[in-house]
């Protein structure tokens, strides 16, 4: 079912056109980072001219040929399983290539009406996967996460904002069952083929309990949930929420805080009281940090960041995980896995990689542990393998060229120098695999571990 026609497809790099060059323009480009390729499948040929000569004419870069370069994949008439599809099949095997948008017409068509790219809202967006026949029926939907889509984009964010918001605050007051209630709840309307719309659909869905019922009973009868709005309002997790965003601070500290009478960033820093160096680091660059890292820093770190590898140990890798990693634009920070193809070589490679991005004046925090497998030996330690392995906790400053990398539309550019949180785990190559597993996420997503369930995260962003 491919979108181009065969003659094209042929020699492309991954089994359809790639390297695709922008055709002449009419009009100079107008919105640098911006490049739509039009899908001919249900729009025909003529009519694709007829939209690429309008859309060139208006100062936007139209590709004829599908490449990396593409940001927005514009298709007509097509449903969402066909669009991920053909996109599946244009970046085959090729996970760490960016996914541009997958976008129905009507965005194309309002952005044309308006003279300039529109924001990309929901109702545009094609990457939402109709359901395989066991998903079509809620009945069917299986128990554990792992088994279900979890899409970036899905159909009842209204609902899973107000299920997490009270995951949160449950997750302040250590009310660990509350918490996993109602992020599994969250989590199974997140694999629903399409929106709530009353209450009859809940019937037969795992993992949903008659609080989040509830929850959802009220939005949609009344549009909003009085108690979510209550928690939001509240001092109590308003200052729970802003302690716990300081890189640093986990629930216990930041519950400590709050029952000492501290409120503010302020007050912390008005105060005697000593912050560790690592809480001092988040205080200072708080701003930066709670500012989403979108995928051109996080690229833009990895390629310091493979550089300096490179460098201390030729031939070692460094996988981008995490968020980016399932596709997400934003993250709060970057993740990083490294490994070498000769087991033993990886050890001892982050104190030498973090000397030499300090050398470079990249580094404004970091904290690096050597591994420690020992204490998998130990059973009284309660380790899981993944807590032991070689991990650096830093803050890096974005480096000079990022400026230089054209941001997503209605992205902010790039600023040098805006501090980021970076993770870099080191894996030897018999257990890069499982890392790579663990470190994709989600974190909601149950994990197999060393013959355990984690449904929790064990160690902290704090930690
Ligand atoms: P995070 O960077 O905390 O999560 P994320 O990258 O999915 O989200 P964000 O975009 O906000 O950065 O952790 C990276 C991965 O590590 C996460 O996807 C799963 C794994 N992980 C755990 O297994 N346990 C944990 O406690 C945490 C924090 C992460
Ligand atoms: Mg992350």
């Amino acid at each position: 079912m491919a979108l181009v026609p065969p003659k094209k497809r042929r020699g492309a790099g991954r089994g359809e056109e790639a390297g695709g060059a922008a055709a002449p323009s009419l009009a100079p480009l107008r919105f640098p980072g911006l490049t739509i390729y039009l899908a001919e499948r249900h729009m025909g040929r003529s009519r694709r001219a007829f939209l690429t000569g309008l859309a060139r004419a208006k100062g936007f870069r139209v590709d004829q040929a599908y490449s990396p370069e593409v940001t927005h994949v514009v298709m007509e008439g097509s449903s969402a399983t066909e669009a991920s599809g053909w996109l599946d099949r244009v970046l085959g095997a090729s996970g760490s290539l960016p996914r541009p948008l997958l976008l129905d017409i009507s965005w194309f068509t309002e952005s044309m009406g308006q003279g300039k790219p529109v924001p990309v809202e929901g109702r545009h967006c094609l990457g939402v996967p109709l359901p395989t026949r066991s998903q079509a029926d809620p009945g069917c939907l299986p128990a554990y996460a792992c088994q279900r889509h979890s899409p970036l984009n899905h159909h009842n964010l209204c609902f899973t904002e107000a299920l997490d918001t009270l995951a949160e605050a449950a997750g302040f007051e250590g009310s660990e069952g509350r918490f996993l209630s109602f992020r599994r709840a969250a989590s199974v309307l997140r694999a629903l083929p399409g929106p709530i719309t009353s209450m009859s659909q809940l019937r037969g869905l795992p993992h949903f309990g008659d609080h989040s019922s509830r929850i959802v009973q009220e939005l949609l009868e009344c549009g909003v949930c009085s108690e979510v709005e209550r928690v939001k309002q509240s001092e109590r997790y308003q200052t729970m929420k802003l302690f716990t965003q300081i890189f640093g601070v986990g629930i216990r500290t930041a519950d400590k805080w709050y029952r000492d009478g501290l409120r503010s960033l302020d007050d912390l820093q008005g105060q005697s009281r000593k912050l560790s160096r690592q809480q001092e680091a988040g205080i200072r660059h708080f701003d930066d940090l709670n500012t989403p890292v979108c995928r051109h820093e996080a690229e833009a770190i990895q390629r310091v960041v493979e550089k300096a590898v490179q460098q201390v140990l030729p031939g070692a890798t460094v996988t981008l995980t995490g968020g980016f990693r399932r596709g997400k634009p934003q993250g709060h920070d970057v993740d990083f896995l490294i490994t070498h193809p000769i087991e033993g070589q990886e050890e001892g490679l982050l104190p030498k990689v973090m000397a030499l991005l300090e050398s470079q004046g990249l580094v404004l925090y970091q904290h690096t542990h050597s591994n420690h497998y020992q204490d998998l030996k130990d059973p009284s330690q309660n380790t899981s393998l993944f807590d032991t392995y070689e991990r650096c906790f830093s803050i890096l400053r974005l480096p000079n060229p990022a400026a230089a990398f054209h941001p997503e539309p209605g992205e902010e550019p790039a600023r040098d120098g805006k501090a980021v949180r970076v993770d870099l785990v080191v894996a030897p190559a018999s257990q890069f695999a499982f890392a790579l597993l663990g470190w994709t996420g989600s974190q909601i997503i149950t994990i197999l571990r060393a013959g355990t369930f984690l449904c929790i995260p064990q160690w902290s962003r704090a930690s």
